[in-house]
């Protein structure tokens, strides 16, 4: 039936090419005829195709869509198949799900924490700077801070880029503004991807010990770690080793989903060297928004407590030296320890 109609298609220029072949030879009348003849069969040509082309799906291209593996001459696993077919609801999970909902982890974390500080106010010393000031990071420890948290701030604007520009912002910047953008973003998020997984990894295990942990972290967390400045929980000050059980929460979100986002962005971005299945491709895009979802949410949390939320707390990562009142007032327990041990560092 196709093969008919493919021989009908091919027989009809071709009957209008002699008839103005044979045109050419004779009277202007016919030279008339056969020029009709010609737009004739042009026309029923193109309606034919349009017919066909609206009628029948082409069984080559529904099976490739369907994922039906053939046979080729590349080397290498799954090139026989064209296309994967995946769960179509996992596809639109990105578009749907993962891509509104890391706007919300950025956007709206960003507000909500705002209004709180607005309401509640940041916690104080309560008993105001010493001046006097004590030894915290080790300079390494700010150097490998440093070299996640940047890469991490523009892995987070070019994440949202790439993964949201389209369904979110597409409709006020228009196409051509999101692909310009998406052209930006691509080459700074693959490269920015290296210093924040070395960083990170290396404060990964540097930090652990820190986090370990303890039996009073959960009065910190029930009393808020004192940073509520209303209630029963003003002026508390819950006890607290070197990192705080707040700290903490953040350190092994922050390992386990950075280790997820790290191993799935190296399928992405080495997939010669790594070589996944379509499926294995699949799941560690969608991994990789989700861990994206959580470390934002989170580090926009982090950025408002280290900066707004604890008086004093920045200094640690600038200098790498804490006011002694706030490592009194924050971490008693490690303050206590490094004191009763000698090991306390003033800054001369
Ligand atoms: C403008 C951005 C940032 C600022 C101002 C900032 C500030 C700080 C400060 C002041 C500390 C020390 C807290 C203390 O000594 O108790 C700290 C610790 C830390 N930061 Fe950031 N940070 C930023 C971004 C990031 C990002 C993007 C990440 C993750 C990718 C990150 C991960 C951490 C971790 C894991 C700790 C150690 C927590 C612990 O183990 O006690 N920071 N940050």
């Amino acid at each position: 039936m196709r093969s008919d109609k493919r021989l009908r298609l091919l027989c009809l220029p071709l009957m209008a090419l002699l008839l103005s072949v044979g045109a050419l030879a004779s009277t202007p009348e016919a030279e008339d005829q056969a020029g009709r003849a010609l737009m004739a069969a042009q026309a029923a040509e193109l309606q034919a195709a349009q017919a066909q082309a609206a009628n029948e799906p082409d069984p080559l291209w529904t099976q490739v869509r369907a994922g039906e593996s053939g046979r080729t001459t590349a080397q290498g696993p799954f090139v026989g198949q064209l296309i994967n077919a995946y769960d179509p609801a996992l596809v639109s999970t990105r578009s749907d799900t993962t891509a509104p909902v890391l706007t919300g982890a950025l956007f709206g974390v960003f507000v909500i924490f705002a209004l709180f500080v607005l309401v509640n106010g940041p916690s104080r010393l309560s008993a105001g700077f010493s001046n006097v000031m004590v030894k915290r990071w080790p300079k390494t420890d700010v150097f490998i801070h440093w070299l996640m948290a940047i890469p991490c701030l523009l892995l987070i604007i070019t994440g949202l880029m790439l993964l949201a520009g389209r369904y979110v912002f597409g409709a006020w910047l228009g196409p051509d503004a999101v692909a310009a953008m998406a052209a930006m973003a691509k080459p700074i998020h693959d490269y920015m991807a290296i210093p924040f997984a070395i960083g990170a990894i290396l404060a990964m295990l540097r930090w652990m010990k820190h986090n370990i942990p303890a039996g009073y972290d959960l009065k910190w967390f029930t009393t808020v770690g004192g940073y509520l400045n209303f209630g029963p929980f003003k002026d508390a000050h819950p006890d607290a080793g070197f990192s705080n059980a707040g700290e903490k929460l953040w350190f092994w979100c922050f390992t386990i989903f950075g280790l997820i986002i790290i191993g799935s962005g190296v399928v992405m971005l080495f997939p010669d060297l790594v070589q996944p299945t379509r499926s294995g491709s699949l799941l560690a895009i969608t991994l990789h928004g989700l861990s994206a979802i959580i470390l934002t949410g989170f580090t926009v949390v982090h950025i408002f407590m280290a900066t707004v939320m604890s008086e004093g707390g920045m200094e640690c990562m600038v200098s790498g030296y804490c006011d002694e009142n706030w490592a009194r007032q924050h971490h008693n327990v490690w303050y206590d320890e490094i004191k009763a041990e000698g090991s306390i560092e003033y800054r001369s």
